[in-house]
């Protein structure tokens, strides 16, 4: 069984309020190291909500975040984002070099770490001087992760990161984030794709409405999700 401190990230009775509404109500969730951890549910469940609560691109109206034990509300921001990455639905690289797109905002970064990142994410080092306009969404999906790892962080959080691609290109991110998390970093994989929780993630949360309607291996939230999600 793994021990408690195997959890980097834990969620406790997290309440989120958007625009008058209640999206989050009471979150409890952890998160292990160097795992695979889906958070599933149907559109509009808070998944994306809750993800972005885990490096304060939202602020929770009640709750607690903690990284190794840490509030997060504690630690510095540039910390917070260079230990917690994120990668978003569709890839978002701004015109210009894929060089500078990964090295944004970063000072002194070296040629090596940008390389190492291109190749943890399985490109070239030909694509450090290529464009960033003229990539596939897939190439530029990987380009996006590069960029988080880059900054060497220690969870990555995606959300949807296979939505915008074709299904061969979806299958191989996925085989890519697997071999992330083998390298060590502890993953939250934002997914609507039961299949692509069973298929990729070592656990699962499964969301409705705001609050968890079930956690386990993904395997076991099938029979929750089956009743609690009307397709
Ligand atoms: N900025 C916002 N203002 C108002 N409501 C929001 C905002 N962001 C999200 N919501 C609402 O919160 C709920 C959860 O949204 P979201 O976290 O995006 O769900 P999911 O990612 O599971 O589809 C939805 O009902 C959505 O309409
Ligand atoms: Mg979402």
């Amino acid at each position: 069984m793994p021990e408690p401190s195997d959890f980097p990230v834990v969620v406790h009775d997290l309440h989120l309020k958007r625009g008058g509404r209640v999206v989050l109500r009471g979150i409890d969730a952890r998160f292990e190291a160097g795992k695979i951890t889906a958070i599933v549910g149907p559109s509009g469940a808070g998944k994306t909500s809750l993800l972005r609560c885990l490096n304060r691109l939202e602020d929770p109206d009640g709750g607690r975040v903690l990284l190794d034990g840490t509030d997060i509300r504690s630690i510095a921001p540039t910390e917070l984002r260079h230990r917690v990455g994120m990668v978003f639905q569709g890839p978002i690289l701004f015109e210009g070099g894929i060089r500078a797109n990964l090295a944004y905002g970063l000072r002194d970064v070296r040629e090596e770490d940008l390389l190492w990142a291109l190749r943890e994410a399985g490109l070239k080092d030909e694509f450090l001087t290529r464009d960033s306009s003229a990539l596939s969404v897939g190439q530029a999906q990987r380009v996006c992760i590069a960029r988080c790892l880059v900054r060497k962080p220690e969870i990555l959080l995606m959300d949807e990161p296979t939505s915008a691609l074709d299904k061969d290109a979806a299958a191989r991110i996925e085989t890519l984030i697997s071999t992330l998390a083998d390298h060590g970093l502890t993953i939250v994989l934002v997914t609507h794709n039961l299949a692509q929780a069973r298929s990729v993630a070592d656990a699962a949360v499964l969301l409705v409405d705001g609050v968890v309607a079930a956690a386990g291996a993904p395997s076991d939230i099938d029979e929750a999700w089956s009743r609690e999600v009307r397709s």
